[in-house]
Order: C-alpha cells, then structure tokens, then sequence
C-alpha cells in the first residue's frame, strides 16, 4: 500500500483524508499531544485495522476522539458531573478522560472493558475534520507497538510508511507528549497516565485533590513497563553522581543533556535540551528519535528535576529506558 501525505490546507487533500475515513481506512492525523492514527470510530472493521497497523494486541483499548463535549454522550453513560466540569475546563485539548461505555459502543474499540477513553482533540486541522463531517474517531499514537510516539508527519512515516492508507501533515505536535488520562468513573478521580495536565490544574477546577498512584493495575498500554522505546538502548544518570560504566565505556554515545556534558565522555552526538518542562516534553520524543539516527550503541539522558512538573517527562522516560 501507498501511503498518501495529505497536506490540510488544501480542501480537496482534507475532504480526501475525511472521506477516507469514512470509507473504513487508516489515516494518520496531528494532534496537539502526538499524531494518532484514526480509524472511524463506529466503524468496528476499520479499527480492528489499527491494531493490525500498530502491531498491537487487540485488547488495549483505544482513545475516541470526538468534535466536542456534546457528543459524549453517543459514547458514554452515567457521566459524573467531575467529568462535565473537567471536560468544560479542558476541552478542547490534551485530556482525556476514561468513562462508563455506552453499550452501543463496539468492543474492539474499548478492549472489551466495560469503560471507554474520550477526549476532544484541540488541533485545528484534527478539529475541523471531526466538525465538518460530525466523525469520531479512535486513534491510539501512530506509531508501531511499544516504539516513540510520533511528534511530526515524518516520524510517523518512519514506522508506519506503507502500512497506513495515508498521513495528514499537520506540522509539529504542541505539546509532545500524550494527553493526562483521569479515570472518572469513581471518586477520588485518578490518573492513570501522567500528561500536559497536572494534577493540581484537575485539582483547582474540580475543587478537591486527584490521585496519582505510581502504580496501578488498570490497563493502559502505556502502563507496561517497556514503551516509548527507541531501538538503541537509553540510560538516564544524573551527570553529578558517577556516571555509569556503560555510558563511560561506549564506544558511541548519544547524549541529551540539560547542563554541560561531563569531559570523560566523547559522544559521537548530544543535544542540548530545554530547561523547561513544557519544552522539554515538547522535544523529547524527537530527540531520542533523533538520537537513534544518530547511529550511537546507547543513549545516555541526563536526568530531569524530579519536581510535580517534571511527571509526564519522567514517565515517559522510565518506560523508554526500562530494560526487562
Ligand atoms: O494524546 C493522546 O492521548 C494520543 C493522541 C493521539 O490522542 N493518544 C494516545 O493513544 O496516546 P494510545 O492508544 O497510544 O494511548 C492511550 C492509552 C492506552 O494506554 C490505553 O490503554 C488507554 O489510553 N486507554 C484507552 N481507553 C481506555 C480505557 N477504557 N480504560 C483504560 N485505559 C484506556
Ligand atoms: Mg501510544
């Protein structure tokens, strides 16, 4: 298969992407978090081509996107009024929140669970496609199983050119990282995948305090301990205790570093990153991507601040460098 690139600017190149969709293909679509790859979410045979694409088991249960908080309940019942009020704070944008499922909603898109992930996405090419054709749509990242997500058209092309029907260039994601899941399907409300949202901006708008478990046993694909993972193998050190052994014995490093990188080691690339988290964030998954270009036998991180900013970043990192 040949994989379209589709620029949104061009109406003609959108109504196509649109009408693809509705035709039961696989389009890859920007977000403001990462590009996901969408699939006509009351379509059952089209997203069961997600999980094919992906490479991913069919029972990790996949994001719905929708055009705006009106639609939610087509997809969702016994709504609490925490996820009305979250959902009028932060959609449209990087949140997604896990809900009872309607029982018209397919199994194949939820997994078999009983609940079901919504968010209305911010980007505006994403949104003007959900609005002018009333489409909702499934989309995990559109990346292939357990690798980074995809921040760019180029990226996704990277693993998934040939395997999807096309990709809509809508430029560099915003924020980089996926989006904060809150599971609102019983009180406290917990999240279950650290994100853009912090548990403290839930917090002031809900007017009570969320949990954020390390650990949990709901099933999120993300909460494997493998994910996000480049294909060279990524070690995170703080460059003010000794370094690892295997950073200072590679023969090819990559580094991405926040302060000076120290003298003993001689990478063969680095990348200075932001100090900021949101930036940080922003550029993560392109760097490692970068980096794994770059040819190294290992990539060596400098390890973040370890402050409530720094969460999402942390999360992601842990699971790109876990080795099992
Ligand atoms: O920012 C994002 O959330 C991106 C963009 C494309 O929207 N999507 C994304 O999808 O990251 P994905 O499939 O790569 O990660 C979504 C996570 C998965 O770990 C999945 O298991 C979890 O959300 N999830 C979805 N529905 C769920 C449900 N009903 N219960 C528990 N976890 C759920
Ligand atoms: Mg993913």
């Amino acid at each position: 298969m040949t994989t379209l690139q589709l620029d949104p600017t061009k109406p003609d190149e959108l109504a196509l992407a649109a009408q693809l969709l509705l035709d039961g293909r696989l389009v890859a679509v920007p977000t403001e978090t990462v590009y996901g790859l969408a699939a006509d979410a009351r379509n059952p045979a089209a997203v069961q081509g997600i999980f094919a694409a992906k490479g991913r088991p069919s029972d990790h249960p996949l994001i719905v996107h929708l055009p705006s908080a009106a639609a939610l309940t087509d997809w969702a019942e016994d709504i609490p009024d925490s996820a009305w009020q979250l959902a009028k704070a932060f959609w449209p944008g990087p949140l997604t929140l896990l809900l009872k499922k309607s029982p018209a909603v397919s199994p194949v898109v939820t997994g078999g669970l009983p609940t079901i992930g919504i968010r209305v996405p911010a980007h505006p090419v994403l949104h003007q496609l959900l609005t002018q054709h009333q489409l909702a749509v499934a989309a995990p990242s559109a990346n292939r199983y357990k690798k980074l997500s995809p921040t760019s058209a180029a990226q996704v092309l990277h693993t998934l050119d040939g395997r999807i029907d096309a990709v809509l260039d809508g430029g560099d994601c915003s924020y980089g990282l996926e989006s904060t899941i809150v599971d609102a399907t019983s009180e406290p409300l917990t999240i279950v995948r650290a994100g853009p949202i912090s548990a403290k901006q839930l917090a002031e708008v809900l007017g009570r305090s969320v949990q954020q478990p390390h650990e949990h046993n709901i099933k999120v694909a993300g909460n494997v301990k493998a994910h996000y993972q480049p294909n060279t193998p990524l070690l995170y050190a703080s460059f003010a205790d000794a370094l690892p052994a295997q950073a200072t014995l590679a023969q090819k490093l990559a580094i991405l570093h926040l302060g000076p990188v120290p003298k003993t080691l001689q990478p063969i690339w680095q990348q200075q990153m932001p100090a900021d988290a949101p930036s940080y964030g922003r550029k993560l998954y392109r760097a490692l991507a970068d980096a794994d270009h770059a040819g190294a036998e290992l990539i060596l991180l400098e390890s973040p601040p370890r402050d409530e900013a720094w969460l999402a970043v942390w999360d992601r990192v842990k699971r790109a460098s876990y080795r099992g």
